[in-house]
């Protein structure tokens, strides 16, 4: 049978992944099928006595049970005794699979959010949040339950399934036979099944990570949606993909109606085989009534036990097509150490030094891009420099600044931060990041209070700290005016205030790091003249002894600098330079 195909042995690699994230849960898992044994004993015990209770009853002979007993009550007390246990091993079973259920779901979450977030920014950015949030939730969830599921459920159904036959088998040999015949049947279907399965659970996938994003990104827009008219057409949009969504879907069930329809014939056709044989045994007098009741308890339990291991195999396509999108995360570029050790002792000992920061001949290509962002570029800036990258946009003043801060690694050239006093020079890297403070071109408030996101750049801020940093930002009186002053709300994504208010408060926290060099990304781009004059001035007093770095449209961001660069062609090209 020729199914050594890829995407059989992409199956088999995911599932060897998924194994090894199992062995953290080892203990777990051993209980869980232990506990899942122990009630697929108290099952066939239970059919046991029921054989004996008909016998008894009947008056048939007890010879060939393999419970006998002597009198009713006693039948009557181990039917009680295994209902109950049974029922208490399965309450007991629901709690403990649900207590280990979080625990791997959670801790999984935790890891590939870990995971994710110290990936580099330039393969981490390519995702979409939506097919993110996806990953994190729906395929977390398949994988953590397939770590606790299949490997219990085969153990178990496969005991199940041999106790029930070595119990026919004692009884009937020929019955055990005609069971057996449903194992290759099976295999061969659920081998060719797997392919197919696999196709659909990525596709699923696919669609719902494609339902996610949209959903994420009509509510992140609700106003332009709303100012455009556009509610109709994102409403019909929604449709469109849930359209999708549901065809995927029930084209996958129809598939696997087909498949159980299939299967639930021949396996019907091989019980009423069973019976038949039964039924004869019983008319021929080899067996008792109690046995042949027995044989109907025990087969069902073989079939259904055989259901259910062919059952697994749907659940193992599901997981491995979640865990190929978990190891898509796991496998992404990482970031190096922040906390490089020669780094830590470079910046204690640089503190209060002047130091400087240089790009030389640095070039720069985004990595899905056919030409390069930046070619042979070199700039520096030492402290007490305020420097003003200017240009027509999209050529590249976000990206010097992404170089600067390692958000991205130059395909060639040197980045350095040196320091003269000290004779000591380091490349950057993302443990040089300390270095650096700096306002996004975007609005990147969390939803949580000011302080609080105030003090996410420094923890130990005090309300004073907070309070200076604001008002050299020009955003202590609109804060004063809110209820709760510093610790008014930011609602998501900065909701609540105008975009010039939140520049404000990113200048405000970026000024509260009190880094050597800070990064303004377009910073004071929303605010009138006024303020703006205002809140620049208040910089050049506050930043003597920094490296203030501004990417800008505005003239009015030159006044207050000694440097510019202009950034044009993938070049950039000191335009002015007031120290000569
Ligand atoms: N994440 C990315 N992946 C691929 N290409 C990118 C990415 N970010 C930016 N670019 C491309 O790199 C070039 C420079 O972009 P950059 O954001 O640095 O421009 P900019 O000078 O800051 O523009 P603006 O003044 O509009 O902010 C552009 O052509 C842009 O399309
Ligand atoms: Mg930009």
């Amino acid at each position: 049978m020729k199914i050594r195909d890829r995407s059989f042995n992409d199956i088999i690699s995911e599932l060897k992944n998924i194994g090894r994230m199992a062995k953290r849960y080892l203990g777990a898992i051993i209980i869980f099928t232990v506990l899942s044994l122990l009630s697929t004993v108290f099952g066939i015990l239970t059919s046991l006595v029921s054989q004996s209770l008909i016998d008894f009853v009947t008056n048939s002979a007890q010879n060939d049970a393999i419970l006998k007993f002597d009198n009713i009550y006693a039948i009557a007390g181990a039917v009680v005794a295994f209902t109950v246990f049974r029922i208490v091993f399965g309450a007991f079973n629901n709690r403990i699979s649900e207590k280990i259920r979080i625990k791997v779901n959670t801790e999984m979450t935790a890891e590939i959010f870990d995971e994710f977030i110290c990936s580099e920014w330039e393969y981490s950015s390519a995702f979409s949040s939506g097919d993110i949030l996806n990953r994190f939730n729906a395929d977390v969830s398949s994988v953590a339950g397939s770590v606790l599921g299949i490997f219990p459920s085969f153990v178990s159904k496969a005991f199940q399934f041999a106790a029930a036959f070595a119990v026919i088998l004692y009884y009937d040999a020929t019955m055990a036979l005609i069971a057996l015949i449903s194992i290759p049947l099976s295999l061969v279907c659920s081998r060719f099944l797997m392919k197919k399965m696999h196709t659909y659970a990525r596709e699923l996938r696919k669609v719902g990570s494609k339902l996610m994003t949209f959903n994420s990104d009509a509510l992140l827009n609700m106003q332009y949606l709303k100012s455009f008219g556009l509610v109709s057409v994102f409403c019909s949009k929604l449709r469109k993909i849930q359209r999708e969504y549901i065809k995927l879907n029930l084209d996958y069930n129809k598939f696997s109606i087909i498949v159980t329809s299939v299967m639930s014939f021949l396996t019907q056709m091989l019980t009423y085989v069973c019976f038949g044989w039964g039924v004869y045994r019983l008319w021929t007098g080899a067996i008792s009534i109690g046995t042949l009741v027995l044989f109907i308890q025990l087969y069902s339990m073989l079939s259904s036990s055989f259901s259910s291991l062919i059952g697994i195999v749907p659940t193992v396509i599901n997981a491995v097509a979640a865990s190929e999108r978990l190891t898509e995360i796991r496998t992404l570029p990482k970031d190096d150490t922040l906390d490089a050790p020669d780094v830590i002792d470079f910046f204690e000992r640089a503190k209060n030094k002047a130091i400087e920061v240089e790009l030389g001949g640095v070039t720069f290509k985004y990595k899905d891009e056919n030409e390069c962002a930046l070619e042979n570029i070199s700039f520096s800036g030492k402290t007490g420099d305020f420097i003003a990258l200017t240009g027509p946009s999209g050529e590249g003043k976000t990206t010097i600044l992404r170089l600067l801060l390692s958000l991205i690694r130059p395909c060639s050239g040197d980045t350095s931060v040196k320091c003269a006093e000290l004779g000591e020079r380091i490349a950057l890297s993302p443990s040089t990041r300390r270095f650096f403070s700096y306002v996004p071109q975007k609005n990147t408030m969390f939803s949580d209070t000011l302080a609080e996101n105030m003090r996410l750049v420094k923890p130990d801020a005090s309300d004073d700290e907070i309070k200076d940093a604001l008002k050299t930002a020009c955003a202590y009186d609109f804060i004063m005016k809110e209820k709760d002053n510093i610790y008014c709300r930011v609602g998501d994504g900065g909701t609540g205030f105008s975009e010039g208010q939140m520049q404000r408060l990113s200048i405000a926290r970026a000024l509260l790091r009190d880094a050597p060099i800070v990064l303004f990304d377009e910073a004071t781009s929303a605010l009138d003249i006024e303020t703006e004059k205002k809140v620049l001035s208040n910089l050049a007093d506050w930043g003597k002894n920094k490296i203030c770095i501004f990417t800008t449209h505005r003239a009015s961001v030159f006044d207050v600098c000694n440097k510019a660069y202009s950034v044009t062609d993938s070049s950039c090209a000191l335009t002015m330079s007031k120290d000569g």
